[in-house]
């Protein structure tokens, strides 16, 4: 089998590339990525040189250049997950999230539809997120039948996406399938995300940005554990259905940092108390979402994926990647990163 996987230069896409090309060494992995700010091939290092895994750079906006890609690699499936992904972003410029996000899986509907026809063997995997559905109040969890409900350009544009590939299901009988996970941390994760912004903040001594009051809530999962339940449900998912994927972990964002900020004091060797010194409540992000708590019952029941790590573990985990991958940090926080964060922050 031979499976595009796009986005795989970016955080979570690297995960599933690199799952996907150890686990599977019958299946022929080929990376589509622009590479843009957030995409970067030092993510996959250890496997470049694998046999059955490829990389190809190319910009899912570009129809021409995907119909002859699917043209010359047959592939016969597709997971999707490249995208814009930062709700901020989103908010200063929307156009680029309706061009990659909805426009650019319109693209890689049509070319894939143009290679396979009636073949329902042939899969369409759209990693879709939480954000759809909109925001809870204090009690309630989003379920698979959660009517959408986007608020930002970004979930507006991954719900634009979501629609279409259920169209093309609908419409065309394509082989598709959507799963929509919750917040992901872990190694890899670029810093301009809470995580490992505050991670790269504290570090270096500067200030930790907390929106608002910190009260909003995210529902993290370890990002190899999604990358565990793309897998299972690549493989087993009947055609057109919907996985909620989550690690039921609901986290404040100010105890998140102050968690945060305690494991850095030990990590660093700095007294207790001193990152914590360091958290800056600014402007609040606008619409932004009070709560997202993630329903996976159906995940686990049906497909029979849980969860493999504690939070505060995968946390541990994931500051300790930080600490040891001081270049990856050092590369992909100079040059560009430097005009963004600034921008982002004299505003506020
Ligand atoms: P990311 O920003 O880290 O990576 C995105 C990747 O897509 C990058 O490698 C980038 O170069 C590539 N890309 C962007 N535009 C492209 C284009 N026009 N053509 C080709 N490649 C392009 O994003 P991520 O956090 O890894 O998210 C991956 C997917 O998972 C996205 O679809 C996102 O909506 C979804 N998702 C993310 C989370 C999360 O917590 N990060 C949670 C649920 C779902
Ligand atoms: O829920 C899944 C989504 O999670 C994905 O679809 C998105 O691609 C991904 O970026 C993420 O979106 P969030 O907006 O939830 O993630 P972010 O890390 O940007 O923010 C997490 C929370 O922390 C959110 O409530 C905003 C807040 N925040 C964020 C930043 C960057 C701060 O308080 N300070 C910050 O500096």
């Amino acid at each position: 089998m031979k499976i595009i996987i796009t986005g795989g230069a970016g955080f979570i896409g690297s995960h599933v590339a690199r799952h996907f090309v150890l686990t599977y060494p019958n299946y022929q992995i080929v990376n589509l990525d622009a590479l843009t700010y957030a995409g970067n091939l030092a993510n996959l290092k250890d496997i470049e040189t694998e046999p059955n895994y490829s990389f190809v750079k190319g910009d899912i906006r570009d129809v021409s250049f995907i119909d002859e890609l699917f043209v010359r690699e047959q592939p016969d499936a597709v997971i999707h997950l490249a995208a814009e992904s930062h709700v901020d972003r989103s908010i200063s410029n929307p156009t680029d999230f309706v061009l990659t996000n909805v426009v650019g899986t319109v693209n890689l509907l049509n070319a894939a539809r143009a290679i396979w026809g009636n073949d329902g063997t042939k899969r369409f995997y759209h990693v879709s997120t939480d954000e759809v559905y909109g925001a809870l109040g204090e009690t309630g969890m989003f379920t698979e039948e959660t009517k959408y409900d986007p608020h930002s350009p970004y979930s507006a544009s991954k719900a634009g996406s979501d629609h279409f590939v259920r169209a093309y299901h609908d419409t065309y009988g394509m082989n598709t399938v959507i799963s929509n996970c919750s917040n992901n941390y872990g190694a890899n994760h670029f810093p301009e995300k809470l995580i490992p912004l505050a991670i790269h903040n504290i570090k270096n001594n500067k200030p930790v940005p907390v929106y608002g009051k910190g009260e909003n809530i995210r529902d993290w999962l370890w990002v190899n554990d999604h990358a565990r339940a793309i897998d299972v449900i690549f493989h087993k998912a009947a055609p057109g259905s919907t996985y909620n994927i989550g690690g039921h972990n609901e986290w404040k964002n100010i105890d998140l940092i102050r968690l945060l900020c305690k494991i850095m004091d030990k990590k660093l060797g700095r007294a207790e108390g001193t990152s914590e010194s360091l958290i800056t409540f600014v402007k609040d992000r606008a619409g932004h979402d009070l709560r997202y708590a993630i329903d996976s019952s159906k995940l686990q029941r049906e497909l029979g994926w849980v969860p493999s790590l504690q939070f505060e573990e995968g946390l541990e985990k994931t500051v300790d990647w930080y600490l040891s991958n001081e270049e990856w940090l050092e590369n992909v926080t100079s040059g560009a990163y430097k005009d963004y964060y600034e921008a982002q922050y004299v505003q506020r």
